[in-house]
């Protein structure tokens, strides 16, 4: 049987654009492209699940516009269960601004409908939430939504990953009833008010505040593992021809997601969340590099030879 994701987070538009470096503040220049792209973080989560061959439903809203159509469409085309996608009338689609220099992007995003996910509304969907392998979350939705979602699947025996992004700090109830929380480094050093501290002291603290299982992604340095009273785990980078990171810790995260519901040892999830996330990040667009299930599989090997 496939296992059963259920994503709750947010769906966009990005709007890209590829220059050779990133402007100055007050300062025109000329770039390179520009292209649409189907984006959001819940979104491309729920997206990359299906294409590593989980069953997916994707908990979301969108605007009544032509962005959320496509949004929608994109969606189905990926074989995600649509079905409890909101269309709110009086509201933009989520937008993205983003930009790619320097083998970097800078990112702004415009929740509109993202923000009219309701309480009440994961509140009402409850039944769906608790028939979940697990469920997977970010920030890009209403704090109050991501609170609720968690409640009820701690409640209903589901594990919950809580990708953190973008991150602001979080009460220590919510971070005790979440199974595993997969913040990038920046969003650690939110998380525990700390910039600049030494790791192991961060993630001390992440586990001071609540949390059981933290998944550090760390860009070109790897992954870092911690678990209460163990030893941090480090697990290294793979090299690839970098296009576009957008869409990379996406990537990583329902990876890693589809393996904890499958049932594998965390550390078997970081190694295939890993070849998963350096494959997304060889093509431009947060989706457009997202690897299937054979893909990974083939590039795990090939590494392995
Ligand atoms: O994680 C990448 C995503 O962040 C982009 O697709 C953009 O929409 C923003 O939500
Ligand atoms: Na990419």
């Amino acid at each position: 049987r496939k296992p059963k994701v259920t994503v709750i987070g947010s769906a966009n538009v990005d709007l890209v654009i590829e220059t050779d470096r990133f402007p100055s503040p007050g300062e025109t220049i000329l770039g390179n492209t520009f292209h649409q792209f189907l984006g959001g973080k819940g979104a491309n989560q729920a997206v990359a699940a299906s294409r590593l061959g989980a069953d997916v439903t994707f908990i979301g809203s969108v605007g009544e516009d032509i962005f959320g159509q496509q949004i929608v469409d994109n969606l189905r085309k990926e074989k995600v269960n649509v079905e409890h996608v909101l269309t709110i009338p009086t509201v933009s689609s989520g937008i993205a601004n983003i930009q790619v220099a320097e083998n970097d992007n800078i990112i702004t995003v415009i929740p509109g409908a993202n923000a009219n996910l309701t309480e009440e509304y994961i509140q009402s969907l409850s039944a769906v939430i608790v028939a979940s392998d697990i469920v997977v979350l970010q920030l890009e939705i209403p704090l109050e939504a991501v609170t609720i979602a968690i409640e009820i699947a701690d409640k209903g025996n589901v594990p919950v990953i809580l990708n953190p992004a973008p991150a602001v700090p979080l009460p220590e109830d919510l971070l005790r009833k979440v199974t595993f929380i997969t913040p990038n480094e920046t969003e650690m050093a939110i998380l525990t008010s700390n910039a600049g501290q030494d790791f192991s002291v961060l993630f001390q603290q992440m586990f001071a505040l609540g949390s059981k299982s933290v998944v550090m992604t760390y860009g070109k340095h790897g992954v870092i593992y911690g678990e209460r009273q163990r030893e941090l785990q480090n697990y290294p980078a793979l090299t690839v021809q970098a296009i576009d990171t957008t869409g990379a810790g996406d990537t990583f995260n329902a990876a890693f997601a589809v393996c904890i519901a499958c049932g594998k040892s965390v550390e078997e999830a970081i190694v295939y969340a890993n070849a998963a996330a350096a494959l997304s990040i060889t093509k431009l667009g947060a989706q457009t590099g997202m690897p299937t299930e054979d893909e990974v599989n083939r590039f795990l090997k090939r590494l392995s030879d």
